[in-house]
């Protein structure tokens, strides 16, 4: 297993900024959903209301997201993450994974393609925690590709056990951010994006629960970026 307090200490190098950065993402949905209220409050039509419906729909989701992603940090900074381990199916999994953001793919209009390649590929790992680290690189790809864009997941055998990539036709990585990425805080400069900067430390301190190792790739900027997550196959019984 990867060094727990090399974990811990990338978990904590920024503590400084967290209160402010969190509050202020914290704070962030409110004011969009109090509006939404007032609006549904006053009827004004029956598409105002599905209007201000999703709005608050979407906060609160992204609320909820925040929240658990802050928990897990929390968790993982304590060393008190627990895997559930099972004998899992991949497929499976990747399945689940697409399912949960198929409805922001076709809001974002991009198309999703998965190939599972071979059947029946199995491995023993935390299958709610997979999904967590599958569909946090998948709404991340999503972020950061244009309408018409692509995104793919795929699944091979490497090596050292089982290999899925995601692969976008996005805003690419330059070459000295590739491993930065997964540092806690860290965002692009891109303005319209939005996000705390978790997402990629808690799939990296995820995959390295099982394991496992991710990297990113890109040819550079608007190349398109891939994240290749690599989970030993273990001859460990579930
Ligand atoms: N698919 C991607 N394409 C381009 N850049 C990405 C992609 N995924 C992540 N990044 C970069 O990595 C940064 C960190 O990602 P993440 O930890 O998920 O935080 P957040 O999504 O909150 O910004 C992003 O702000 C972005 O700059
Ligand atoms: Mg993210």
């Amino acid at each position: 297993m990867t060094d727990n307090v090399e974990q811990r200490r990338d978990l904590r190098r920024g503590d400084d900024q967290f209160l402010a950065i969190i509050t202020h993402e914290l704070r962030q949905p409110l004011t969009p959903i109090l509006a939404a209220v007032e609006l549904l409050r006053r009827h004004v039509s029956p598409e105002a209301d599905t209007r201000a419906e999703n709005v608050i729909e979407r906060q609160v989701k992204q609320l909820a997201r925040l929240i658990e992603d802050l928990l897990d940090l929390e968790r993982m900074a304590q060393g008190r993450m627990r895997l559930r381990k099972q004998r899992i199916e991949i497929g499976k999994v990747i399945a689940d994974a697409v399912e949960s953001v198929r409805w922001t793919a076709d809001a974002h209009g991009v198309r999703l393609i998965v190939e599972c390649g071979p059947d029946h590929l199995f491995l023993v790992a935390d299958p709610d925690r997979l999904q967590q680290v599958l569909s946090n690189l998948l709404l991340n790809a999503m972020e950061h590709t244009p309408r018409e864009g692509t995104i793919s997941i795929t699944v091979g055998v490497c090596e050292r056990g089982v290999e899925i990539t995601v692969q976008d036709t996005g805003a690419g990585i330059v070459p000295e951010m590739l491993d930065e990425v997964f540092t806690l805080f860290t965002q692009s400069s891109d303005g319209d994006v939005r996000g705390l900067g978790i997402g990629l430390a808690v799939v990296r301190s995820l995959v390295e629960l099982h394991g496992g190792t991710v990297m990113a790739r890109s040819a550079g900027r608007n190349q398109g970026s891939a994240f290749i997550v690599t989970l030993p196959t273990t001859a460990e019984a579930a």
